[in-house]
């Protein structure tokens, strides 16, 4: 874990998830996310520790586990308080569910996996709370139902997973999102934006992020444009799915399957609620194709 200074105010602590710090008026921190894990909320408490920060309370981008897996250890360890955005408070209290809503039944053992995995704490609405001064909420939904970004009072932004890094982009069959017509709208919201830095989770710092999201929404469109290829005879979920993993070559493992399957589902009822596709019930199997 690195930490970078970027204004007199904000730290970027870098690493798997890029988490930030914000110092309020009374010289108070404040940690954008807390990692994956306990390991690494151990790190950020250490952290704290050698430079005197008191940590006053932690701001959830998104319920996901990478981003509250250190929430439990910090909240124990200093009694702080953690605000998440109000529609994904459930998902940080029991992490557990996002597994299960994602496949749509209590999942079976084999497929728990670390990208589900953190320990549940106590977490209060983020848009009622009352934040270090100056800094804002930025909506972007569309990775998660209802992620947060942050901008600070000195035009620091904190994107969370709505951009990701390039690699990820070519690495993926389908990059995930919960709603990717959303998303998409929320990459496009970047654009109007101005920062004197962004911070993505997980893509490097920069002052410039305009490349990045152009090349994040030209990979989706890209994308998007493959799925209505394959729809063009009735297609199941299912052999839509095998067919983009054919083609990114990726091999997953099921709780990774589970992820990219309700990913798919996402596209699915995007292009459905705007008339490109849609889907039919034929000899018991559901089959999607363009209008
Ligand atoms: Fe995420």
């Amino acid at each position: 874990m690195e930490a970078r200074k970027l204004s007199e105010t904000c730290y970027v602590l870098e690493g798997t998830t890029n988490l930030g710090v914000l110092l309020d008026e009374a010289g108070d921190a404040w940690l954008v996310d807390s990692g994956a894990d306990t390991k690494t909320g151990a790190e950020v408490l250490a952290w704290f520790n050698e430079r005197g920060f008191r940590l006053r309370a932690i701001l959830n981008t998104h319920s996901h586990a990478d981003h509250i897996g250190g929430n439990h250890f910090l909240q124990q360890a200093t009694g702080c308080r953690i605000f998440a955005p109000e529609g994904e408070l459930a998902f940080v209290e029991r992490p557990e569910l996002e597994l299960d809503m994602l496949y749509g039944a209590p999942a079976p053992a084999g497929f728990h996996h670390r990208i589900f995995t953190a320990d549940g704490s106590r977490a209060e609405g983020i848009r009622t709370a009352g934040l270090p001064r100056g800094l804002s909420l930025i909506p972007l939904p569309g990775h998660s139902m209802d992620m947060l970004g942050f901008r600070t009072e000195d035009g620091i932004v904190f994107l969370a997973d709505s951009v990701v890094s390039e690699e990820t982009l070519r690495r993926n069959a389908l990059v995930y999102a919960w709603d990717m017509c959303r998303a998409m709208e929320s990459l496009r919201s970047i654009l109007e934006m101005d920062a004197a830095f962004w911070v993505p989770s997980h893509a490097e710092v920069t002052e410039s992020v305009r490349p990045l999201v152009m090349q994040n929404l030209s990979g989706l469109e890209e994308l998007q444009d493959r799925i209505l290829e394959l729809c063009r005879v009735p297609v199941s979920h299912e052999m839509l799915l095998k067919a983009l993993l054919a083609d990114s070559g990726m091999h997953v493992h099921p709780a990774r399957y589970v992820l990219l399957s309700a990913a798919l589902r996402g596209w699915l009822t995007g292009l459905a609620r705007t008339d490109r596709i849609r889907s039919e019930l034929t000899d018991a199997q559901l089959v999607w194709h363009c209008i």
